[in-house]
């Protein structure tokens, strides 16, 4: 049987072909590449899991306040950094564990590392909306000493997602 690597280049090479003249062939990481299309997917509507779960939030967040005007990454932000006083004593607040920068990884007391919390350094957060829901409910109880509401979580994660 023939090895896996010859049969991957074989199929792989013939898609990828280098124009004549084309020293430096565009790198599909390139972040204004990246930036260009997550406006496009956005522009065209398309929505994915967070998308998804944002609406939901704001569908519940509309019928518990009919006066709900959209979330604020600026209000995430504060819930972010905030310290409380309602939760356990040695986690105040979220960067008690997540740190104070977003992009940055985080430690849980217990010492284990918490990978980045901004999307842009962790593209996977947020794609499983049962474990965001999961984590929502576990850590707002450990940090304010209740769950956040509905509006709480869509402004925290529009200020993720932005980050
Ligand atoms: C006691 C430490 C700790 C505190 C405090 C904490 N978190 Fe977390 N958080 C974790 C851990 C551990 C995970 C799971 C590991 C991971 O996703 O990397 C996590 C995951 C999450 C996730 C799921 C991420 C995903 O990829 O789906 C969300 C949402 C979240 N936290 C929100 C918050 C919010 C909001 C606060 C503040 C109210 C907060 N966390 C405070 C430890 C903490």
């Amino acid at each position: 049987m023939d090895s896996p690597q010859v049969q991957l280049t074989l199929r792989i090479v013939p898609l990828i072909p280098v124009p004549k003249g084309v020293t430096h062939a565009p790198k599909p990481d390139h972040p204004l590449l990246a930036a260009a299309l997550a406006l496009t997917l956005s522009g065209a509507g398309i929505a994915g899991p967070r998308e998804d779960q944002l609406s939901q939030y704001a569908s519940a967040a509309k019928a518990a306040d009919p006066k709900f005007a959209g979330f604020s990454a600026e209000r995430g932000k504060t819930l972010h950094t905030q310290a409380f006083t309602g939760g356990k004593p040695d986690t105040p607040s979220c960067t008690s564990c997540h740190g104070k920068d977003t992009r940055g990884a985080g430690r849980n007391p217990s010492g284990k590392t918490i990978e980045a919390m901004a999307v842009s350094v962790t593209p996977a957060r947020y794609t499983d909306p049962a474990k965001v829901e999961k984590w929502f409910k576990r850590n707002c109880n450990e940090v304010l000493g209740r769950e956040c509401t509905v509006k709480e979580k869509g402004d925290w994660l529009t200020f993720m997602l932005g980050q």
